[in-house]
C-alpha cells in the first residue's frame, strides 16, 4: 500500500476534518460581542475600509446597537452596495457613506472638513482600512502608497478629528494593527518609499509597527482628556487582504483559512471589543491581542522615546500637506 493510499483512508479523513472543526471552535475569542448589551444610540462612529472584509463587521455591529455610522470608503460602488447590506441587515437608517481615499493627504483633508461641519460629535473612530502586499508606488504627495494608507493616512485623518473626539468624549479611537507588527522596523526614510524592501509583507509590517508606536504615543497626549486610544491584532481573518497576492497564495490562504483562521464577523471582534465593551472603558495605550486580551506589543513598541520622535515625524510630514 503506498503512503498516499492511507492519505485518503476515510477514517483518516474523517478525523482530519474532525480536528479541524475543533480547531476552529477554539479559535473564537473569549469575548462575545452579540452577548454584550451596550447600546450606541445617540453615538457617532466612523469606520474605514468598511465595505469589506472586517471593517464591514465592525460598521454592522455598531449600526446593530444603534449608532449614528459613517463608512469610510474610498470606492463609491463598493461602499454604496455595503451601505445597502449594513441598513438591510442592522434596519438602522442612520448609517451613511463617505468617499475617502486614505493614501491622500488632500482626500483626508476634504473627508475631514466634512465630517467636521456635519457632524456635531463623534465618539468611535476605527481606523481600519490598510493594504498589502503592493508593489512599490510612490504617491503624488511623495510617499510610500502602503505607508501613505496604512499609517500617515489615518494618523493624520485621526489628528483632524481630535478637537471633535474630545469635544465628544468619552470616546475612543481603535486602531487595527497586526501581530505583523513584531516583524516590522523603523526608520523615517521609508516614508518616502526610501530604503524599503517589497518582500514578503516587509512594508506592510513597517506599517503595522508605526499604527502601533504612534497610538501609545497618541494616548500619553490624550491622557485626561477622555478620549482613549488602543491598538488591536485581528487575528489571521479570510478577507480580501491577499487580493494583491497570486492566485496560487491566495487559493491556498483561503482553504486553510477556511479551518484555521477567522472570518471576517470573528475577526472583528477585538475591535469591537476595544471600541464598546464596559471592560475596556477608560484603558488607553494598550494593545489587545485577537482573544481580547491585553498583551505585550513588540519591544520597539514600548520605547517612548522613539514614539515621540516618530508621532513628530508623522506630524510635520502630514502638517505640509
Ligand atoms: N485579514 C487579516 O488576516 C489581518 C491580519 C492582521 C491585521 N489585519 C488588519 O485588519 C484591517 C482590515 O483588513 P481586512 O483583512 O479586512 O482587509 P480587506 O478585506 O482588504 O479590506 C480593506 C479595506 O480597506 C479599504 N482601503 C484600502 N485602501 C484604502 C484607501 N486608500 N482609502 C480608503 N480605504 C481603503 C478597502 O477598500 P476597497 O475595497 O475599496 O479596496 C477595504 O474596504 C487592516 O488594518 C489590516 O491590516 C488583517
Ligand atoms: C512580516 O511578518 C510576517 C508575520 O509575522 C512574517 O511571516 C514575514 O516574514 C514578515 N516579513 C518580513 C520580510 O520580515
Amino acid at each position: 500500500m503506498m503512503w498516499t493510499d492511507l492519505l485518503c483512508h476515510p477514517l483518516w479523513a474523517a478525523s482530519t476534518v474532525l480536528l479541524a472543526l475543533v480547531l476552529r471552535q477554539q479559535r473564537r475569542a473569549r469575548w462575545d460581542p452579540r452577548a454584550c448589551a451596550v447600546q450606541l444610540k445617540g453615538k457617532t462612529a466612523i469606520v474605514t475600509g468598511a465595505n469589506t472584509g472586517i471593517g464591514k463587521f465592525i460598521a454592522l455591529d455598531f449600526a446593530r446597537r444603534g449608532a449614528r455610522v459613517i463608512l469610510a470608503c474610498r470606492s463609491e460602488a463598493r461602499g454604496s452596495e455595503a451601505l445597502r447590506e449594513i441598513r438591510e441587515k442592522s434596519g438602522n437608517g442612520d448609517v451613511h457613506l463617505r468617499l475617502v481615499d486614505l493614501a491622500s493627504m488632500e482626500s483626508v483633508r476634504a473627508f475631514a472638513k466634512g465630517v467636521l461641519e456635519e457632524e456635531e460629535a463623534l465618539h468611535i473612530l476605527v481606523n481600519n482600512a490598510a493594504v498589502s502586499g503592493l508593489p512599490r508606488s510612490i504617491t503624488k504627495e511623495g510617499f510610500d502608497l502602503t505607508f501613505a494608507t496604512n499609517h500617515l493616512g489615518p494618523f493624520l485623518l485621526t489628528n483632524l478629528l481630535l478637537d471633535l473626539l474630545k469635544r465628544s468624549a468619552p470616546a475612543r479611537i481603535v486602531t487595527l494593527s497586526s501581530l505583523n507588527h513584531w516583524r516590522g522596523e523603523i526608520d523615517f526614510a521609508h516614508f518616502h518609499g526610501d530604503k524599503l524592501t517589497y518582500f514578503m509583507d516587509k512594508v506592510y509590517n513597517h506599517t503595522k509597527l508605526h499604527n502601533v508606536v504612534c497610538t501609545n504615543e497618541l494616548a500619553r497626549r490624550l491622557q485626561g482628556t477622555g478620549v482613549t486610544a488602543n491598538s488591536v491584532h485581528p487575528g489571521v481573518v479570510v478577507t480580501e487582504v491577499m487580493r494583491h497576492y497570486s492566485f496560487v497564495l491566495r487559493f491556498l490562504f483561503q482553504t486553510i483559512g477556511f479551518f484555521f483562521f477567522k472570518s471576517p464577523d470573528e475577526g472583528a471582534v477585538s475591535s469591537i471589543y476595544c471600541a464598546v465593551a464596559e471592560e475596556t472603558d477608560g484603558i488607553t495605550g494598550k494593545y489587545f491581542d485577537s482573544d481580547c486580551s491585553l498583551t505585550l506589543p513588540a519591544p520597539l513598541a514600548r520605547d517612548a522615546a522613539l514614539a515621540v520622535k516618530d508621532f513628530d515625524v508623522c506630524e510635520r510630514l502630514t502638517s505640509k500637506l
